[in-house]
């Protein structure tokens, strides 16, 4: 098969509060998003790189490379949408059986080296695979049906912060064989576009790889790097050139 990079380019990192999309914030003395694209121009393995932007994007142009990047101003609602347009978009131009790696535009760390990795070993797993760190931390489930206020305390949209009677309930998750999905996400075309397109509770389709694993597909967790890491809060931002500093 040949290897197509697809970026969702489409948020407006509202997490962030930051002025703009996040894709286009600097790290390291570039946007966000360029980090992603030169990671994948730089591979051999790529034959072509797709970035997905809002259709009216207007910072798009200045962040691109000189060539090798072709934008599709098709960004949907969410990040399942913006991806599912893409790919409808791309219908002909990629074949079915071509892989597609799908990448967050806020993950600037990804290297080339990640990218063979990733590639290597999901080769011939039909169900396709992604990056993934181990959990480190001991996880712990605050039970919303107990939950009362103050029970869990902080701003995340967790479950334990609803009203109710009492205390939330507290357990510990065993962290035996959790991981932490990342990307790249590496789908054949035929298969990601099949679970995009069955999925129907787009608030439980966090990454691509639940819509394949909602299909009953398990896919294949490549051990991943933490310079992969997502850029949410303001001092990742920090976190991520302290990664960019160092060599790949
Ligand atoms: O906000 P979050 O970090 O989850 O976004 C993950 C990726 O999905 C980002 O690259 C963002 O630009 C993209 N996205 C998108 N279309 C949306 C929402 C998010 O392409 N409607």
């Amino acid at each position: 098969p040949r290897y197509f990079a697809l970026i969702p380019a489409a948020g407006v990192g509202a997490r962030m509060a930051a002025d703009g999309p996040k894709q286009y914030l600097s790290v390291g003395g570039k946007p966000m998003l360029r980090h992603a694209l030169d990671a994948f121009l730089a591979s051999p393995l790529i034959a072509h790189t797709y970035v997905v932007v809002s259709p009216d994007d207007g910072q798009i142009d200045a962040v691109l490379p000189p060539a090798g990047v072709t934008v599709l101003r098709c960004g949907g609602a969410t990040r399942m949408d913006s991806v599912l347009n893409a790919l409808r978009a791309l219908q002909g131009a990629v074949g079915e059986g071509d892989m597609m790696l799908v990448h967050d535009a806020a993950r600037p760390g990804l290297t080339p080296a990640l990218i063979a990795k990733l590639i290597a070993g999901v080769a011939g797993h039909p169900a396709g695979g992604l990056l993934a760190l181990p959990v480190v931390d001991t996880v712990k489930r605050s039970t919303a049906a107990e939950a009362g206020p103050g029970a869990a305390v902080g701003s995340g949209s967790g479950s334990g912060s609803g009203p109710g009677p009492g205390p939330a309930k507290v357990a510990t998750v065993p962290r035996d064989g959790l991981w932490l999905a990342q990307t790249p996400q590496m789908f054949s075309y035929a298969l990601l576009a099949r679970a995009l397109g069955a999925a129907t509770d787009a608030s439980a389709i966090t990454d691509d790889a639940s819509a394949v694993e909602a299909l009953g597909l398990s896919p294949r967790l490549v051990e991943g790097h933490p310079r992969n890491l997502k850029v949410t809060l303001p001092a990742d931002i920090r976190i991520a050139e302290m990664y960019l500093a160092e060599p790949q």
